[in-house]
């Protein structure tokens, strides 16, 4: 395989499709063989700038107080900044001996926050944004997928807090997308009606424009939506 130089690796990003680079890393859970210790979940990889820094404290907090719905989706958490082992250790007991957010104490993060000192991880996945900070990881989030697919990627500054309503709601999007087949349209929210694919036949648009379909309403042959419950969408292994 070539050699990247230092200036493609620090710009380089895991693509939508791609498969999932590969790291070993030691974490605060232990070391961890990414991303096959996870293979059959879906993953939420991020990075975050700095430990001991407010927004971040904020956001793994709130990413902490939520993990169960995560996992209640079959989604891993992990996440990662260019800091060591013991910062990581040190931060995260401050955390829940001493910081209160929105209600939140005593809140203990348990899912494994990678020590990327060397920063090997952090430009395998295009984390290190130059104009924004060459010693601080962006606030990068990758969506990957049980067969470690890259699915999706967001990408905040240094400045903001990430919505985690956004993240959830993304993920659940995917898994629907998954098991129906079907698109979600703006501002989609789970339970609200999806995009059946365009026809891509002239004979599937003359059925549909006919209403031939089952609960399929058709408001020209390419703008077809219908009803996915929000039973349906959170139980996609019941269909
Ligand atoms: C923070 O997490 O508060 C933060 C980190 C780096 C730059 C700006 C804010």
């Amino acid at each position: 395989m070539l050699e990247q130089t230092q200036e493609q690796q620090i710009i380089s990003i895991p693509r939508i499709g791609d498969v999932a680079p590969e790291f070993k890393a030691v974490t605060t859970q232990g070391e961890i063989n990414f991303p096959a210790d996870y293979a059959g979940k879906w993953i939420i990889l991020f990075s975050h700038p700095a430990d001991f820094t407010p927004v971040c404290t904020s956001e793994f907090m709130t990413f902490a107080n939520r993990e169960s719905e995560f996992a209640a989706l079959n989604c891993q958490l992990v996440g990662l900044s260019i800091d060591g082992l013991y910062s990581h250790i040190a931060w995260l007991r401050t955390i829940k001996d001493k910081i209160e957010f929105k209600g939140m104490k005593n809140i203990e993060v348990t899912f494994p926050l990678i020590e990327d000192i060397s920063m090997k991880v952090a430009k395998k996945y295009g984390m290190i944004q130059p104009g924004e900070s060459t010693t601080k990881a962006v606030r990068a989030v990758f969506f990957i997928d049980p067969k470690g697919i890259v699915r999706a990627l967001i990408y905040y500054p240094l400045s903001m807090g990430r919505n985690f309503d956004e993240l959830k709601r993304a993920l659940i999007a995917m898994q629907t997308a998954d098991a129906y087949g079907v698109a979600t349209p703006a501002d989609w929210q789970p339970g609200d009606d999806v995009i059946v694919p365009t026809a891509g036949s002239c004979g599937v648009a003359k059925d549909r424009m006919e209403s031939k379909e089952e609960g399929v309403t058709c408001y020209d042959w390419f703008f077809c939506t219908k009803n996915l419950s929000l039973e349906q969408v959170m139980n996609p292994l019941k269909k």
